[in-house]
C-alpha cells in the first residue's frame, strides 16, 4: 500500500474507456486499492481500441490484471466517441510499447456479475460511458445488495462538456446513468465540478517527467498531448483530470466531500439530453413539495477536492509503478 494511502485498502472492478485520464485512474486504483479487474466499454473510442489501451497500461505498469471487453454501444443512442479529446485510438501521444497481452475471453457482464456474487463488499468503479453497469443491474439485481457501492465519474452539476448541458459519459449513455443512479446501491458521483478542481497542465506533465521511468514518460506524454488536443480546439491547456477522483472517492474519502442529494439524468431535452439535474437545494427547501418536486437523495455527490493532495497521491502511484517496464 502507498504511505499515504487509507487505512482500508478498497478492493475495486474498474471499468472503463482509455483514455488519458482512464489510465490515471487505473494507475491510482492497482496502487491504493486492491484491483481485483478491469472490463472496457466502448467510450473515448471503439471498444477494440479501449481494450487495447487497458491492456497496455496494465502492461507498462505492470499491473496484473486481466482485462474484459464489455460493450461495444450504448443501451439505446447510437455509440459516439472522443477523437478531438484523447484522438482516434483514444490514446493519442506517446509512442507505446507493443502489446504482450491479450484481453480475456470472458466478457465484462458476466464478469462482473461472477465476481460481485462470489465476493461482498466490492466497489465498482466505472470511468466511461455506464453501459456495462446498467446492463449488469438489468440482468442480475442481486449485485446491488452486495457491492459497498458503485463510484463513478460522469455527468455534472454545473454544464457540460461535449453538450452545454451534458458530461460526455452521461450524455453517451443517459438511459444508463438512469439505471445506475435509481439502482438503489450506495452512488458515489464524481462530475465536472469535481473532476475540473484537478487539474491538468504542463506543470504536471513536467513534474510525471521529472520522475524518469517509462511509465512516467508516458503519461507526461499522454498528457501533454490531452493539453495539446485541448489547444487545437482553442480551450486553454489547462483541464480537468477526470476519472482518478472516482478512484480516489473511495480511496482517499476524506480528500473528497461529498453531500447526498437527489440526482436524475435527462432523457429527452432537445438541448439537455444527458444533463444530471443535481438537486443542490437544501432539503428544507423543499419540505411539504411533491415527489415529482423533488425526489429523495440517492447519490453522494462530490463536489469539493483537496487538490495538492489528490496531484500528490497520483505522482506517488505514478512513481511507484511507473518502472514496471
Ligand atoms: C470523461 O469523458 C472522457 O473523455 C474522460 O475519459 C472522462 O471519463 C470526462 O467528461
Ligand atoms: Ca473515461
Amino acid at each position: 500500500m502507498g504511505a499515504s494511502a487509507s487505512t482500508t485498502r478498497q478492493r475495486i472492478l474498474l471499468d472503463c474507456d482509455p483514455g488519458h485520464d482512464d489510465a490515471a485512474a487505473m494507475v491510482v486504483a492497482a496502487h491504493y486499492g486492491d484491483l481485483v479487474g478491469v472490463t472496457t466499454v466502448g467510450g473515448n473510442a471503439p471498444l477494440a481500441d479501449v481494450t487495447t489501451n487497458a491492456l497496455l497500461t496494465a502492461q507498462i505498469f505492470g499491473i496484473d490484471v486481466d482485462v474484459h471487453p464489455g460493450c461495444d454501444r450504448p443501451l439505446v443512442a447510437e455509440p459516439l466517441n472522443a477523437p478531438e479529446v484523447h484522438g482516434v485510438s483514444g490514446f493519442a501521444g506517446p509512442s507505446l510499447p507493443t502489446l504482450e497481452r491479450t484481453a480475456s475471453t470472458v466478457g465484462a457482464i458476466e464478469y462482473i456479475i461472477e465476481t460481485i456474487r462470489a465476493e461482498d463488499g466490492l466497489w465498482l468503479v466505472p470511468t466511461g460511458p455506464l453501459t456495462n453497469i446498467a446492463m449488469v443491474i438489468r440482468r442480475a439485481p442481486d449485485v446491488v445488495d452486495r457491492v459497498a457501492g458503485i463510484s463513478f465519474m460522469g455527468g455534472s452539476a454545473e454544464g457540460g462538456n461535449r453538450t452545454a448541458a451534458a458530461e460526455f459519459n452521461a450524455l453517451v449513455d443517459p438511459e444508463a446513468v438512469k439505471v445506475v443512479v435509481d439502482c438503489g446501491a450506495r452512488i458515489v458521483m464524481s462530475g465536472l465540478d469535481l473532476t475540473r478542481q484537478f487539474v491538468v497542465d504542463d506543470r504536471l506533465a513536467d513534474d510525471l517527467a521529472a520522475l524518469g521511468s517509462t511509465g512516467a514518460l508516458v503519461f507526461a506524454d499522454l498528457i501533454r498531448a490531452y493539453l495539446d488536443k485541448a489547444e487545437e480546439r482553442g480551450l486553454p491547456r489547462r483541464g480537468g483530470l477526470h476519472d482518478p477522483c472516482a478512484v480516489l472517492a473511495v480511496t482517499h474519502p476524506e480528500a473528497i466531500e461529498r453531500t447526498a442529494r437527489p440526482v436524475d439524468v435527462e432523457l429527452g431535452g432537445r438541448l439537455t439530453r444527458g444533463m444530471t439535474v443535481v438537486d443542490r437545494r437544501p432539503p428544507a427547501n423543499a419540505a411539504g413539495r411533491s415527489s415529482t418536486d423533488r425526489r429523495d437523495a440517492n447519490v453522494e455527490h462530490c463536489h469539493t477536492l483537496d487538490h495538492d493532495r489528490c496531484r500528490q497521491l497520483f505522482l506517488d502511484a505514478v512513481a511507484a509503478l511507473g518502472s514496471a517496464s
